[in-house]
């Protein structure tokens, strides 16, 4: 049998994608055994990152637009395409194995076409590229036209850096447990095993590692030292002013990033319940606990249906860390920019409104909420709690002093760093009167 040829399984990988089937993470899953699964993983993210540009490249190479139900000679060719201009692999291997790839995706009669479009680009490389240069930065910019203008409207002086930082590859940033060790302790022990990094400036418990490595290569991390997770997220503990006693709710918690954060920062909760949809999504909060040797109550629920889980014991602080478009997190999932349409984000709005106000009854007077999201779209984050505050009549939004940030008229935002940078994300902390 024929060893399976790599560019197909990109090719069917980015065509379920552009049907919004599953996810760059799902997929990929599947494929971990390969041998070129490195370079499957290469050529899957960066053809997501770059789809509008590349798309467009293409578009320029053919006589006549591909039908739409040729989706996956369309990926096939785009990820041809990406190879030639990014990756260091041999131009006859890219040509050869991308045109092979066209009679493994039944389509030998396409052969003759991959091969003219990826030898003509090569023959005509400069010229196109420097159209590219002079063409409009929508498509530079590489982002899908509704998410552009939604950028441009809402954050018009910063939409370009937005859009230029969700181009980057994201950085591997480090959260120390300090139970172990101090973060000026962790850096020493990274320093003798010789991997460069250096602290964050947002977290004191975050590290940002110069280049990215196997969690394996990672000192002390089986043994519970650090886990990976991004900076912003590493602000969320002592937002939530938390202290002995407290009875705290993680409402959406999985994979258990936060839950496992806000754990390591206070050791005398009365209790941590940590809550999400499905069993499989908690077994991914449990192997988290078990690695840090945590301890919390774990409940498979829908959150909104208060009715189905609680026991009516009050809650001293609530995060709600709301599923959401991720608009803030392109730069680590750059498959949002296939997936994501304006409707889900309209979607969402309902989903997290009523999470929160369902939340919102489960929340001791005097107590705090922090709602959070991964998204940089104000009608998820400033506008959604402006609408629950209108709403209610008994909570009050504290403001975040912070010297992180924007200011918004109801929390504080941060946009997506640089290579060294956090994450997009929206931080807002309501208390109950
Ligand atoms: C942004 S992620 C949470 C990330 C997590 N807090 C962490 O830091 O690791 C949102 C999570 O909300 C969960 N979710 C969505 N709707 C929910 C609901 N109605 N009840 C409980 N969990 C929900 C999703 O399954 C997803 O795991």
């Amino acid at each position: 049998m024929n060893p399976p040829n790599s560019r197909a399984i990109v090719a069917n990988i980015l065509s379920e994608l552009l049907s919004g089937h599953g996810s760059l993470t799902t997929h990929l899953a599947k494929h971990k055994e390969q041998d070129e699964f490195s370079l499957i993983q290469e050529s899957c993210y960066g053809v997501c990152r770059w789809f509008n540009v590349l798309e467009h490249i293409l578009s320029g190479l053919l006589n006549k637009p591909l039908k739409t139900s040729e989706q996956n000679l369309k990926c096939l060719l785009i990820c041809g395409l990406y190879q030639l201009r990014e990756l260091d692999v041999a131009e006859y291997a890219v040509i050869n194995e991308t045109v092979s790839a066209a009679t493994v995706l039944k389509k030998p009669w396409a052969k003759g076409l991959v091969n003219a479009v990826l030898r003509n680009y090569l023959r005509k490389k400069d010229e196109i590229e420097q159209a590219l240069v002079d063409s409009a930065p929508a498509v530079l910019q590489a982002h899908p036209q509704w998410l552009q203008n939604q950028l441009n409207k809402q954050w018009p002086d910063d939409a370009g850096l937005i859009m230029q930082n969700n181009n980057l590859r994201p950085p591997m940033t480090l959260r120390v447990n300090q139970v172990h060790k101090s973060r000026k302790d962790y850096l020493e022990v990274l320093a003798d095993s010789s991997i460069q990094a250096k602290p964050g400036e947002l977290a004191e418990s975050a590290i940002y590692l110069e280049k990215p490595c196997p969690v394996s290569d990672i000192p002390g991390f089986a043994e519970g030292w650090v886990s990976v997770q991004d900076e912003a997220s590493q602000l969320i503990p002592p937002l939530l002013q938390l202290s002995a006693g407290q009875r705290v709710l993680d409402a959406c918690a999985s994979p258990g990033g936060k839950t496992c954060h806000i754990l390591e920062s206070e050791h005398s909760l009365t209790e941590c319940l940590a809550i999400d949809l499905t069993e499989t999504k908690l077994v991914r909060i449990k192997e988290n606990l078990e690695r840090l040797g945590l301890k919390a109550t774990l409940l498979a629920a829908d959150a909104s249906e208060v009715s189905s889980w609680w026991d009516g014991k009050m809650f001293d602080r609530i995060l709600l860390d709301a599923p959401c478009s991720a608009t803030g997190i392109i730069r680590r999932h750059p498959d949002i920019k296939l997936l994501r349409k304006p409707e889900d984000v309209k979607a969402l709005q309902h989903i997290q409104l009523n999470l929160l106000s369902a939340l919102w009854q489960c929340l001791e007077p005097g107590g705090l909420l922090l709602y959070s999201t991964c998204s940089i779209l104000r009608p998820e984050n400033e506008e959604l709690i402006g609408r629950f505050l209108e709403s209610s009549d008994n909570a009050k939004y504290e403001g975040i002093a912070a010297d992180w940030g924007v200011e918004c008229r109801f929390g504080r935002q941060l946009l997506p760093g640089g290579n060294q940078g956090p994450d997009g994300f929206f931080f807002s902390l309501l208390r109950k009167t």
